[in-house]
């Protein structure tokens, strides 16, 4: 073999359990390792990419499989169900056959939506960033059809959507590569949006999330842009790491209008993914964050450019600055916190150790005390994110349930594990133990019956 002859075989993200799974399964009556709590009733829902067709290794990017949508079903102390199914984008739909997926378009794009699962206003929907709409799904995670919320969605969707929980309104901040603007849209208790509001931008960013406070909306501008030549070679994901862009927070107050927004700056440049939630704090606003030193710098399949650490900001529209401190500098990304309190002052927040690239343990901060617990999963074993479930809806912000999704590589196949998050080191007081692999993935819900 000549050297010009050698090619990528595979991708750091087509394998192990980033490897997809190629079969939909439901299976009933899963094992059960303690006790499941009787009054968890719901449905934990996650979300990855799991190419449904392999991709080019070498143009692959992990952010752009077509979705795969995970569900575990708990009542009466059991585990019901456990299914897995792939989200009818074109390309899962060209690939399987079945009915074409109906309903609005869109963009150019497949409607690949494989990164967040929500339920809002009656339905369960599939979510993704970057233009594809939300695709509907029904309880039992078979595609309904694309939705543009009843036609009120003026273009694209975000995956990281905020619930108020005063209101139950969703939040977002959504971008599309065409557009001078990002785009900050309330989606209503009745499932349609109310109110849209186009805040201009230099150039079209990467805004994979957002922020809210009970006042305003946390808008992050950071120097991850869209990038035209990569689009012309087909690159799987067409935004690069541009430090000449600037890095920037803006505050808009919710109910006002785009030229109000207040921009502070950052003085590196950086990439945030994730804030664990933000906070009123007199005028400025407080927001813990996972921060990557930067993003899509020399690794164009995935997010790879050293680890993130957990830091705490300082937003301060006088001085429009942002003061960074660090939380811990050890690597850990998908921050999540009690939902009751999006918006308002927390205390605690659950991180998955390690970051994005070799998941491991998972992590409780108590951003009071400043003190970190780990709650080890074991040995080669490695934890997806961690959702926190109250125990009632008075219990104290960490009286309840940390679940998550955890490879067992022993087994081959997924545990989900229910940890009490105020006994957090301690073993899980049940461990279900899921037929199959869940691929490495995004994000999730516990979405109660
Ligand atoms: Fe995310």
């Amino acid at each position: 073999m000549t050297v010009t002859e050698l090619r990528v075989t595979t991708s750091p993200y087509l394998s192990g359990n980033f490897a997809p799974v190629r079969e939909e399964v439901s299976v009933d009556d899963l094992p059960v390792t303690g006790a499941i709590p009787e009054e968890l009733e719901g449905r934990l829902l996650r979300i990855g990419p799991n190419p449904v067709v392999d991709p080019d290794p070498v143009t692959y990017h992990w952010f752009t499989g077509s979705g795969m949508v995970h569900g575990l079903w708990l009542r009466g102390g059991k585990a019901v169900t456990y299914r897995n199914r792939y989200v009818r984008s074109d390309t899962v739909v060209d690939a399987l056959g079945g009915d074409a997926t109906p309903g609005p378009r869109h963009g150019m794009g497949d409607n690949t939506a494989n990164t967040n699962v929500i339920a809002h206003a009656g339905s369960t929907y599939a979510i993704v960033e970057a233009g594809g709409l939300p695709m509907q799904l029904t309880d039992e995670l078979d595609t309904v059809a694309r939705s543009d919320f009843g036609g009120t969605l003026p273009g694209s969707f975000t995956a990281h959507p905020k619930r108020d929980p005063l209101t139950g309104e969703l939040h977002a901040v959504v971008y599309y590569w065409e557009w001078d603007y990002i785009q900050y849209v309330v989606v209503g208790v009745d499932g349609r949006v109310r109110r849209s509001v186009n805040v201009p931008t230099p150039k079209s960013p990467m805004v994979h999330d957002c922020s809210i406070t009970e006042t305003r909306v946390v808008l992050l501008d950071l120097p991850v842009t869209f990038n035209l030549k990569m689009a012309m070679t087909g690159r799987g994901l067409p935004y690069r790491w541009d430090p000449e862009y600037g890095a920037r927070v803006g505050l808009l107050t919710r109910e006002a209008d785009a030229d109000s927004t207040v921009w502070c700056q950052l003085d590196d440049p950086c990439y945030v993914y994730h804030p664990l939630n933000s906070y009123d704090d007199g005028d400025r606003v407080i927001m813990d964050v996972a921060v990557h030193p930067k993003m899509f710098a020399s690794d164009l399949n995935g997010p790879n450019e050293g680890p993130p650490v957990f830091e705490r900001w300082t937003v301060d529209p006088t001085t429009r600055t942002v003061g960074r401190a660090v939380i811990s500098d050890r690597p850990q990304e998908f921050p999540r916190l009690d939902e009751r309190l999006v918006g308002r002052k927390h205390r605690y927040g659950y991180t998955v150790a390690e970051g994005l690239q070799s998941p491991g343990g998972l992590l409780k901060h108590d951003l009071v005390a400043g003190t970190m617990e780990v709650h080890n999963v074991g040995g080669g074993r490695s934890s997806q994110e961690g959702v926190f479930i109250p125990k009632h809806a008075d219990a104290a912000e960490d009286e309840g349930w940390v679940m998550a999704y955890v490879h067992d590589p022993e087994r081959n196949a997924a545990d989900v594990v229910i940890i009490d998050a105020q006994d957090f080191t301690a073993p899980p007081v049940a461990t279900i133990h899921l037929p199959v692999r869940v691929p490495f993935g995004f994000h999730g819900n516990w979405i109660p019956a």
